[in-house]
This record gives structure tokens, sequence and C-alpha cells, in this order.
């Protein structure tokens, strides 16, 4: 593989825009599935608001992906995950996903990371990041997010369904939850250290005695 340079796009990647939104769009033709639009002026406000990853292997479009805020920050959305086809199963968008989601905890530490999709490699991305299937009802409920699914070809199942389901998997990552299990793992460890210590101590406790008897 060619080498690829995933950083945090800004102004100077505003020319790429326009071939980002194709390689989204055709990609959702090939795949007859639903995808939300993007215009090439959101995806420059993006990289401007430094919520936009961008690949690149030397000056050649690689892959992209965006961070959206949503319901005043209480949630993030890690949206328009493409990666070009002529990079495609090289693990690119799985590192692409995970820089984006190591930007957007530093970035947006106390909300919930969601994501929508149709896709099996974005599921599986997500779920080895931690995030776990819901319904639609955990997600925000910010209207804006859901009118960006007017542009999707299954926009009327959503709607028949009353907002509540459709084609679409809900995956949430919940930060608060990973540190609780976090912070359990680390008593544990804790635990069995001064566990170890106390059972080191105990036998040379025994030897001293057994030494001045
Ligand atoms: C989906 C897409 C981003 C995957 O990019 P990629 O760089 O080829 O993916 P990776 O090589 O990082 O693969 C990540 C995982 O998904 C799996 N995967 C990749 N493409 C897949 C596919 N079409 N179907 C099922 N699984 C797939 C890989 O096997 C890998 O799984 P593993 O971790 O168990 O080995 C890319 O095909 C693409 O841009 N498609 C069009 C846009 C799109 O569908 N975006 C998602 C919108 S929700």
């Amino acid at each position: 593989m060619e080498q690829v340079d995933i950083i945090i796009a800004d102004e100077s990647h505003f020319s790429y825009a326009h071939e980002i939104c194709e390689v989204i769009s055709d990609s959702a033709k090939v795949r007859g599935t639903g995808i939300a639009k993007r215009t090439p002026e959101y995806v420059q406000t993006k990289m401007q608001n430094r919520n936009a990853i961008i690949a690149l292997s030397g000056d050649k479009f690689a892959g992209f992906c965006y961070i959206e805020v949503w319901g005043h920050e209480k949630y993030v959305a890690h949206s328009g995950l493409v990666v070009h086809p002529d990079y495609r199963n090289q693990g690119l968008a799985k590192k692409i996903k995970e820089f984006t989601f190591n930007h957007s905890l530093k970035k947006y530490p106390n909300s919930k990371v969601f994501g929508i999709t149709t896709g099996l490699a974005v599921m599986k991305i997500n779920s080895d990041l931690g995030y776990k299937p819901v319904t639609f009802s955990e997600l925000t409920d910010d209207p804006k997010f859901w009118a960006g699914c007017k542009t999707c070809t299954n926009f009327d199942i959503l709607t028949a369904k009353n907002h509540k389901m459709c084609l679409c998997t809900g995956m949430l990552y919940d930060p608060a939850i990973t540190v609780k299990k976090k912070e359990k793992w680390f008593n544990k460890r804790v635990l069995k250290r001064l566990k170890n210590i106390k059972q080191t101590m105990l036998a040379n406790n025994k030897q001293l005695l057994l030494w001045k008897k």
C-alpha cells in the first residue's frame, strides 16, 4: 500500500470537497442504498471548523470522514466515511474512523458518539471501537440531524415509521459507560496488585518468624 497520511483537514483542503462529494454519491449509487447528500460547501465548513478528517496519498484523495455536533454537544456523529475505490480493503476506513473517533473524544469529551449505517464494514469498525447497536430512541432527537435523511432514498420508510426505525442501524458509544468500565478494570488490577503485595509480606513475615524460632 502507498503511504497514506490521515490528518485533520483545514482550508488548504477545500479543493478536495468536490471530489469527496462525488465519491460519496457514486459509491451510494453502486451500492444501491440511500445516503444523505452532502454539498461541497458543507464539506468545506467541516474543514474550516476542524471537524473533518482527510486521508491523502501525496496529493491524491484517499478517504474522508467528518464530525457533526447535535443537541448542544450532547451528541456527536461521525458521518460521510468514504474511502476512494483505489484504496479500499486495505484497512484505511478503520484507520480514518479511529483517527476521527480519537479527535472527537478529545474535542468533545462529554458527548455521546453515534452513527447510523446500512454498511457492514462501518458496523464492524464501530463495534471494534466500542459502539453498541441501539434503537433510534437512544440517538439525538435534533430535527436537523434527521432532516439530513431527506435526500436518502429510504426517507419514506423513516417517515412512515415516525422516525422510530429505518433500514439503517443506530450505533452508540457512551464515554461515561466506557469510563466506568475502565475504572472497574483499574480497580481490579489495583486489588490484584495489593493482594500480591500482602501475600509477599505475609510470606516474608512467616520466614522471619521461622528464623526467629
Ligand atoms: C465502506 C468503506 C468505507 C470501507 O472502506 P475500506 O477501507 O475498504 O474498509 P477497511 O479495509 O478498513 O475494512 C474494515 C472492515 O470492514 C470490512 N469490510 C470492508 N468492506 C466491506 C464490505 N463491502 N462489506 C463487508 N465488510 C467489509 C473489512 O473486512 C474489515 O473487517 P475486519 O476488521 O473484520 O477485517 C468503503 O468501501 C467505502 O467508501 N464505501 C462507500 C461509502 C460507504 O459505504 N460508506 C459508509 C457509509 S455508512
